[in-house]
């Protein structure tokens, strides 16, 4: 034990601890399948092992929830433990001596406990505000006409920023640690010339905005004089995210134990508490920001199936497009519910009662038709290939029941995308087959490009510069994020890379790591792989530059005759590059 005793840094301590070791003796045995270990996931309700380890890389993935990572990232995921307090787990567990390492966003407990204790204070400040001062008769009155009486205001703590400059400053009578942490909270801003500071909040009503215990970690305020912006958010701090963020989550306690059958997404803290109001407490809302994964990751913990219920204008619309692909990517079911004359549900709920919308309910359709628009829409901007799109579409549409139905959605695609009816059911049939055949049937194949990323991942010598700036200029998204990653951390093995990576990147590193894509182990093989993969991804993005003017020429009637000279000229270009490159 001795020898162990030494400062150890993060990449030291992954080498010199065992994942499967900790996973065995913290959560559950595993059992060894070839090289790698299949355990149940702890991080949702998982009744196969969908998790495989590979304790030489030190990573972990579930094929199920798409949860990956390191040591680390599993401390912390299943014991809801900072980085920090990670650290000292490992060293206790694995008797190990550990530099203290600074983490950026990542501030001790104690730092967080003191944060969430002020923002405590400052609610229940607001809140008594609101029920006992005369100045608060306006906003109390504007709360009844939104149909939220004093009980409401209670149980959800919602409260009144007077009109004051001070308010908060006074309260925390210049106690400089105090105002300092209210400043980190985004409840106080320093004025540039003279660093005095004032009130963020000012003559607003206060929504707290509580994570899943029903701590608070930020507040909303909406404007009751009209100003400008309607709502205000405290800012992002570190206990404060709004990429996860769900407004109502608090409230999931009322399940008592019962998975509900599916989560309402709505646009506005007024929704969720007007249907918490009715007694529906599976509904969330983001902070007026789009969903990102980690809110839908969330959200999947409790349910299997989400019913989107925006608002409905084009913001609306705009909104669940923007929604549809965090929530496919975490395999949830999505539903859309329309209200009608423009209501949000608020206004619904007020008007028309709660059987009236839980009749809308049993309406609310699938978001598949959505989807179609919203693909054609990324296809034609470039950010989806139309592989990726079939491969979403057979996804997705795998789930429909109704044969009918699953008819008409599949003409509707191939007329959209211009394929013929063969073209879509072959590439169907090769991935069910790919699906069944593989032992493991969530087992990602990989396309060239996640060929071409898991070298450069698994192997720091072939991180060629030359290689990874071509590969960047064919890729998107995940895949740029991670090619950016390797390109500036030549050095970094995957379990290093996944320190850095955010949760998202995380789990596909190690997705791509896991999927049984075998590469030859022989260099040379490796290094022909290599360009080959690049040469393909060549290949695939000419390909698919060719379809999308080709949909463009046929759509002769939005397009006039230069444009059509262009998109000739361009095609015919794009051909003869094609031929070189072949050749
Ligand atoms: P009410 O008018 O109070 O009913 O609000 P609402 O919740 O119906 O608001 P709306 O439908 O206009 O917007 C939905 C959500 O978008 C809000 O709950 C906020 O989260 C967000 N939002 C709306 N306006 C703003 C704004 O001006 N700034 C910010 N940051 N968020 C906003
Ligand atoms: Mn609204």
């Amino acid at each position: 034990m001795s020898s162990d005793y030494e400062y150890l840094t993060l990449e030291e301590i992954l080498r010199k601890t065992s994942l499967l070791k900790y996973i065995e003796q913290n959560w559950q045995p595993a059992k060894k399948l070839g090289s790698e270990y299949k355990s149940l996931c702890p991080f949702h309700d998982d009744k196969n092992p969908s998790m495989s380890i590979n304790d030489d890389k030190g990573v972990y993935f579930c094929y199920s929830c798409k949860a990956g990572g390191n040591l680390i990232t599993f401390i912390k995921e299943y014991k809801n433990f900072s980085s920090e307090e990670a650290l000292d787990e490992i060293s206790n567990f694995f008797n190990l001596r550990i530099k203290k390492i600074k983490f950026q966003n990542d501030n001790n407990t104690d730092k967080k406990n003191m944060l969430l204790k002020l923002n405590s204070s400052v609610a229940e400040l607001f809140h008594k505000f609101l029920l006992k001062k005369s100045e608060s008769r306006i906003a109390l009155d504007y709360l009844q006409s939104r149909g939220f009486n004093l009980k409401d205001i209670e149980e959800n703590q919602i409260g009144f920023a007077p009109n004051s400059w001070d308010f908060l400053t006074s309260f925390v009578k210049n106690n400089k640690e105090k105002l300092i942490c209210l400043e980190e909270l985004g409840l106080i801003k320093q004025k540039e010339d003279s660093k005095k500071y004032f009130d963020f909040f000012r003559n607003r009503i206060i929504f707290p905005i509580k994570n899943r215990q029903g701590s608070i970690l930020a507040f909303a305020g909406r404007t009751i004089d009209n100003s400008n912006p309607k709502y205000l958010n405290s800012k992002e701090s570190v206990i404060f995210s709004k990429r996860k963020a769900l407004y109502g989550i608090d409230k999931f306690n009322n399940f008592k134990g019962k998975k509900p059958k599916f989560i309402f997404i709505v646009e506005g803290y007024t929704d969720v508490l007007m249907m918490n109001k009715v007694g529906i407490y599976n509904v969330v809302a983001s902070m007026g920001t789009s969903l990102t994964f980690e809110h839908t990751n969330e959200i999947k913990k409790f349910a299997d199936k989400v019913i989107l219920n925006f608002d409905s204008d084009d913001a609306g619309l705009e909104a669940s497009f923007k929604s549809i692909e965090p929530l496919f990517d975490n395999k949830l079911d999505v539903y859309t519910l329309n209200l009608p004359l423009k209501q949000d549900p608020c206004e619904f709920i007020k008007e028309s009662g709660k059987d009236e919308f839980l009749k809308l309910v049993k309406n609310s359709s699938s978001i598949i038709d959505y989807f179609i628009d919203y693909s054609k829409e990324q296809y034609l901007n470039k950010e989806k290939s139309i592989n990726s799109i079939i491969e979403d579409f057979s996804d997705k549409i795998s789930n429909v029941g109704d044969v009918f139905n699953k008819d008409l959605m599949i003409n509707k695609f191939i007329s959209a995308f211009g394929i013929s009816k063969n073209e879509l059911q072959n590439k169907m049939i090769t991935k069910n087959e790919k699906d069944i055949n593989n032992e493991d049937k969530n087992n990602k194949s990989l396309d060239a490009l996640e060929m071409a990323l898991k070298i450069l991942l698994e192997n720091k010598q072939l991180r060629d510069n030359d290689i990874i700036n071509e590969l960047k200029g064919l890729s998107k998204n995940l895949e740029l994020e991670l090619l950016d990653l390797i390109s500036n951390n030549n050095s970094f093995e995957p379990s290093d890379i996944i320190n850095i990576a955010n949760n998202e990147v995380s789990s596909y590193i190690t997705e791509i790591i896991f999927s049984n894509t075998q590469i030859d182990s022989n260099e040379k093989k490796k290094i022909k792989l290599l360009n080959d993969c690049l040469i393909k991804c060549k290949l695939d993005d000419y390909k698919e530059k060719r379809r999308r003017i080709n949909m463009k020429l046929n759509q002769k009637e939005n397009i006039n005759e230069s444009t059509e000279m262009e998109l000739l000229k361009e095609l015919k270009k794009i051909i003869e590059e094609e031929k070189k490159l072949k050749s």
